[in-house]
């Protein structure tokens, strides 16, 4: 069995990936315009990068977050804005929640780690009331959406490449629109988001890249010389200088019908 991601270190996730979750978060709350005062779920939190985001933009009057991973849990729950949250150790595949207990429930770039995608979506189904909103936002990893793309181009020609998640073919727009429309919701619409985040040098770039799980836990079991190979590879002419990268994610929303 391939080995999985391992979601460890709550501080280190934050500016690996959880300033992207807010640059690509932002768009995509706007996007589903929920009214304030709503009751959200936010399945597999995380660090509780999109929690926050949630709880700041959106002014829900609750927001459940679930995640299994204890210690993203455990920075989750000191950061700032998500005082309102409530925090809970669990999976999307069975989430400890009523039925219809919510106005609007999300995965931010959750689904491709759901073992069981479809039953993530029908799970975050349940949980919304009818006429409720269920939606999610995933890297384009198949389509060169990840913000690390470079080094895992790099680490695919060293013969190594990067770890993923188990699922990756679920962040297609046409994979989203068929979970979601076999989910039985309704209105479904998918998009696509863009965000640019600035490094200050491509050295900056490749230490938050290479703190990336997918990434890093392949660079553990090397040698410094084929690390070396691997990063100059990433580099490619890049010299001195800021750095822009794009990602690039998918999103798609639908509602529980009644
Ligand atoms: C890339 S992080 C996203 C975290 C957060 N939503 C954000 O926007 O930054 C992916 C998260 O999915 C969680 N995860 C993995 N398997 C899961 C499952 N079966 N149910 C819920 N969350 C899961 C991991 O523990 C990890 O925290």
């Amino acid at each position: 069995m391939a080995e999985a991601m391992r979601f460890q270190d709550g501080e280190s996730y934050e500016s690996m990936m959880g300033v992207w979750s807010a640059l690509v978060g932002a768009p995509f709350l706007d996007w589903l315009n929920i009214s304030t005062g709503a009751k959200w779920a936010d399945v597999g939190c995380g660090n509780g990068a999109s929690t926050e985001l949630i709880v700041g933009k959106a002014k829900p009057a609750l927001v459940e977050a679930i995640d299994p991973s204890d210690a993203q849990l455990a920075y989750a729950r000191k950061r700032h804005q998500a005082g309102l949250a409530n925090y809970t150790l669990g999976s999307a595949l069975d989430l400890p929640y009523p039925d219809g207990a919510f106005d609007v429930a999300i995965m931010a770039l959750v689904l491709f780690f759901v073992p069981e995608p479809a039953r993530g979506v029908a799970e975050m189904r349940r949980v919304v009331r009818g006429g409720g909103s269920v939606a999610a936002y995933a890297w384009d990893l198949e389509g060169g959406g990840f913000p690390y793309e470079d080094v895992h181009v790099a680490l695919i020609d060293a013969g190594v490449g990067p770890l993923l998640p188990p699922h990756p073919e679920v962040a297609r727009l046409d994979e989203l629109k068929r979970l979601w429309t076999d989910a039985g919701l309704v209105d479904v619409e998918t998009r696509e988001i863009t965000a640019s985040r600035a490094f200050p040098s491509f050295d900056a770039y490749w230490l938050t890249a290479a703190s990336s799980p997918g990434i890093g836990q392949v660079l553990s079991k090397l040698g410094p010389e084929q690390v070396e190979q691997i990063r100059k590879s990433a580099q490619g002419s890049r010299r001195s200088g800021e750095l822009v990268v794009q990602g690039r994610a998918h999103a798609v929303r639908g509602r529980v019908a009644g």
